[in-house]
């Protein structure tokens, strides 16, 4: 009966602990996530992805792994090692003292290899991550990359390949030289205490079963000990594992608290705003007003900071000097998701869900119908959608890699007709559509968004004709504006940068 009694306890033991830990790991996924959706953006300029993503599988994995090691019978044993000092010291105190002789050895064997496992264990976990992010990085650009020369790829990979498994291996093995050294330790103890005995056992002062029933029970203290001993050494190589969890559940978040944007009233103002992002001048004395209704149109060479003035609109940046203003409250006074639950936005990165169309469309508006869908779709001339197979329901892959560059264009188009926010901007919306296609589209944004506030930066002159007022950005300023028609006539910029393109042609 002890024996099945025994056996049951077992078993409980043998499931629960790992159980315990899948649910801290399940917890810790869930805690990763929402820290991730709520991120402060800002906090992530200059990361590398791959990082955060091998910190939130490879390092979880690692902290599981490290916490089956130290197991729960560490426990126990600390108990047994407490426990058995108490009954060599009543047995033979002298004897025990030869024991104590090789404490300090073993810490310091401890302390040495402790450290070196702390090291590597940090080191194999950022090989791991450099891993991952080489991979992540691979995969996403394998369309690209083939077309390259791979030999620098090729040799890159082997030296991450070749790091990775040194690491390993450096680790493996101060496994094995503490191990190995936790015993020849204990061996020394042994043969100490042998000497020592016999010589007591001759002397008379002392029976060889004496010496045997100290030297039994000195063999259960040496092993209990050796497993403390390999658990505490777990605790220091999960030491970096945890740093670098903690790391991502301590990123900033965007605040809930904040005022509400009920509704958008009056206007968006920018006074003296200056954006620097690493040093780097991004920004420079931005001021201007963009009334409720107005049709704002963006133009400016490349890189002149159009797609930076738009992310602090929706608080991407909030780390900018001087004030932007909606209805005369600054908008790091918002509480921001109420904001950007008013604006819609098409960037120039368009982000898609490897899911189907219709759940990539619910994301703008989770309520909508199909009818209301199929507008949508209709008005971003996406038509293509119903030509296909399974239709709404068509999946579409990994971030949409089964559509083109328009088609992708074009439903996050519908996303924001399906939306219908009260501020509206569109960042190159249309850059990968042909020209008929295009002027349909624009004129559709302008019809269905008349009573709406419209931003538009575009390159092409026609696509901003319609525009209340253009501003124009030249090396992070706003250096002219006006409507079409003055700004043609001033001959500055605007000029320049369309009297040489499409003046003629657009702007018919
Ligand atoms: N996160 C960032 N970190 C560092 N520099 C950045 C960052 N984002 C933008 N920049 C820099 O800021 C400048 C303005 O970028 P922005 O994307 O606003 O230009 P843009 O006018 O939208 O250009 P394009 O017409 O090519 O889209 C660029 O020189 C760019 O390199
Ligand atoms: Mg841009």
């Amino acid at each position: 009966m002890i024996a099945v009694i025994k056996q049951i306890g077992f078993g409980l033991k043998e499931y629960m602990y790992p159980l315990a830990l899948l649910k801290v790991m399940k917890d810790l996924r869930e805690k990763i996530f929402q820290k991730l959706i709520n991120v402060e953006y800002q906090s992530l300029i200059g990361k590398q992805y791959g990082d955060i993503l091998s910190r939130a599988t490879n390092d979880l994995e690692a902290f599981r792994n490290a916490m089956l090691l130290i197991g729960i019978d560490l426990i126990t044993h600390i108990f047994t090692v407490l426990f058995m000092v108490f009954v060599l010291i009543y047995r033979d105190w002298k004897l025990f003292l030869i024991f104590l002789f090789i404490t300090p050895l073993l810490a310091l064997s401890f302390n040495y290899f402790g450290e070196k496992r702390k090291k590597y264990s940090q080191k194999n976990q950022e090989s791991a991550s450099e891993y991952t992010q080489f991979l992540n990085q691979l995969i996403s650009g394998i369309e690209t990359i083939k077309l390259f020369n791979l030999d620098i790829i090729k040799e890159k990979f082997k030296q991450i390949n070749e790091n990775y498994f040194k690491n390993q291996r450096k680790n493996a093995l101060y496994d094995v030289f503490y191990l190995s050294s936790l015993e020849t330790v204990s061996y020394i103890a042994t043969a100490g205490i042998i000497l020592y005995g016999g010589y007591r056992i001759i002397k008379g002062e002392i029976t060889t079963g004496d010496l045997f029933s100290f030297l039994s029970a000195l063999l259960i203290l040496v092993n209990s000990l050796q497993t403390v001993q390999r658990g505490a050494i777990q605790l220091k190589v999960i030491t970096p594992i945890t740093e670098r969890i903690k790391y991502l559940l301590h990123l900033p978040t965007e605040k809930e608290e904040g005022l509400i944007l009920d509704k958008f009233k009056e206007k968006i103002e920018y006074k003296n705003v200056y954006l620097n992002i690493n040093n780097h001048k991004i920004l420079k004395d931005i001021n201007a007003v963009i009334k409720k209704g107005d049709k704002i149109g963006i133009v400016g060479q490349t890189g002149s900071g159009k797609s930076s003035f738009i992310k602090l609109l929706i608080g991407i940046y909030k780390n900018y000097q001087g004030e932007i203003l909606i209805d005369n409250v600054e908008l790091r006074k918002y509480n921001i998701k109420s904001l950007r639950y008013k604006i819609g936005i098409v960037s120039q990165d368009i982000f898609i869900f490897n899911d189907t169309i219709k759940n990539n469309l619910l994301i703008a508006n989770p309520t909508a119908t199909d009818e209301q869908i199929k507008e949508a779709l209709i008005n971003a001339k996406a038509d293509f959608v119903f030509n296909l197979k399974d239709g709404l329901n068509t999946i579409i892959g990994e971030r949409g890699s089964s559509l083109s560059g328009g088609e992708r264009q074009r439903l996050a188009l519908a996303r924001v007709f399906l939306k219908n926010p009260e501020i509206i901007i569109l960042d190159e919306a249309t850059s990968a559509l042909d020209v008929q296609t295009e002027d349909i589209i624009v004129k559709q944004i302008f019809e269905l968004f008349k009573e709406k506030t419209l931003i538009i930066i575009a390159h092409r002159l026609k696509t901003i004709n319609s525009c209340d007022k253009i501003l124009v950005f030249d090396k992070g300023q706003i250096v002219e504006e006006g409507d079409i028609n003055s700004l043609l006539s001033k001959k500055g910029i605007f000029y320049e940068l369309y009297s040489r393109k499409d003046i003629t042609s657009s702007q018919a």
